[in-house]
């Protein structure tokens, strides 16, 4: 696999005192598709119009297929782009909308008919292409959108939150034909979205993003099972932290005392250092209550608090290690079905399933 595109100690600041991107340095390589995670503000839609060439870079230097990118006029970085608010333009047809980038690039007028006809075929639009924008779905609006932005075959798809204005159901078909498309033609995709499961689902990397900071690069699994720092930890899935002091270390396996005195026997990140404070973040589905709890590696004693049903499964708010807001997900049988608001029960995980970080 080859790199297509590179950012090198790249800073960007708007108001000449605040870095909204500090230092980033990443590599996307072709074909893949990477996902730009983060709260709100903390720069990635920034990333997106310097790769674009709508904002230059303070500092450092982007690079497209090895060139740096400031050296190559827009019209020739063959980027597509697709924004959270359609902008199909509201007086040209679906046909004249995708026609659009096509003539703006000098293709002959067959070449456009054949074009346009293979792009709505991509988003299953073959039948709309004489209808105005005003006149479609807002999914449907957002699947021209999308066209358009594959209609000259680009090397590179940038999605700034293509599918945030659509409703759940349809924002997930369309996450499923964003992604189909991207395999079938081995498009590399930038796409930005702060939805988690979004991200999860759709991307091969996902780039977690905090205060103009790539806090984690990896591919979803990695991001959920290895977190790499408490941020990652709490803004990937959910998770319980708890907060103590490292008591040892033992190569991958550390004991953490808790504020609240209790010992934790917990996998040591890459981090964990023989003392000084730690977070550790542990799942809440794997946590175990009941019997089976007493032959894990933690076990205490927790008082149930509040029973929420979800049907599939049971999340059990619980006072454990000083916290009285312990979650617990349980699949709803078994034990799950007995338990009773105030009941005390056994509570407990493998060390392996409660990472400490520093
Ligand atoms: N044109 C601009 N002029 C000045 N400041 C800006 C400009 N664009 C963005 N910023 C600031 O830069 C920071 C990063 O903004 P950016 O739009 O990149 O965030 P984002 O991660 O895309 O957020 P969101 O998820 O809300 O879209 C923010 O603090 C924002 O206020
Ligand atoms: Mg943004």
């Amino acid at each position: 696999m080859s790199t297509i595109v590179s950012f090198k100690n790249v800073q960007k600041t708007y108001d000449g005192e605040t870095l909204v991107v500090k230092n980033l340095n990443l590599e996307i390589q072709e074909g893949e598709f990477l996902t730009m995670l983060g709260p709100s503000g903390s720069g990635k839609t920034t990333c997106l119009m310097m790769l674009a060439g709508f904002e230059t870079a303070t500092h450092g230097e982007i690079l497209l297929q090895g060139k740096p990118i400031n050296r190559i006029p827009p019209e020739r970085r063959n980027i597509g782009m697709v924004f959270q608010s359609y902008a199909l333009f509201p007086h040209k047809s679906v046909a004249e909308n995708l026609a659009f980038p096509l003539k703006v690039r000098k293709v002959s007028k067959d070449e456009i008919a054949r074009k346009v006809k293979r792009a709505l075929n991509m988003v299953n639009m073959e039948k709309f292409a004489n209808r105005m924008p005003a006149q479609l779905s807002g999914g449907q609006q957002q699947r021209i959108a999308v066209a358009r932005a594959l209609v000259f075959e680009p090397a590179l798809v940038l999605m700034d939150e293509p599918l945030g204005a659509l409703d759940k159901q349809l924002r997930e078909q369309m996450q499923y034909e964003i992604k189909q498309i991207h395999e079938q033609s081995g498009l590399t995709v930038v796409y930005v979205t702060h939805d988690q499961g979004e991200a999860m689902t759709m991307s091969d990397r996902i780039a977690v993003f905090n205060n103009g900071i790539i806090q984690q690069l990896a591919p979803p699994p990695a991001l959920y099972e290895n977190p790499e720092n408490a941020f990652v930890a709490r803004f990937i899935g959910e998770s319980n932290e708890l907060l103590g002091t490292v008591a040892s270390v033992d190569r991958e396996r550390c004991t953490v005392k808790l504020e609240s005195g209790q010992n934790i026997q917990a996998f040591a990140g890459p981090s964990v250092r023989g003392t000084g404070s730690a977070s550790i973040s542990l799942r809440p589905e794997r946590v175990t209550v009941g019997d089976l709890a007493k032959s894990c590696d933690n076990v205490f004693q927790g008082g149930v608090k509040d029973l929420i049903y979800y049907g599939d499964h049971l999340r059990v708010v619980m006072q454990v290690c000083g916290r009285n807001d312990f979650i617990v997900k349980l699949p709803n049988n078994g034990v799950a079905r007995q338990l009773r608001i105030g009941d005390s029960v056994h509570v407990g995980w493998m060390a392996e399933c409660c990472r400490a970080l520093q």
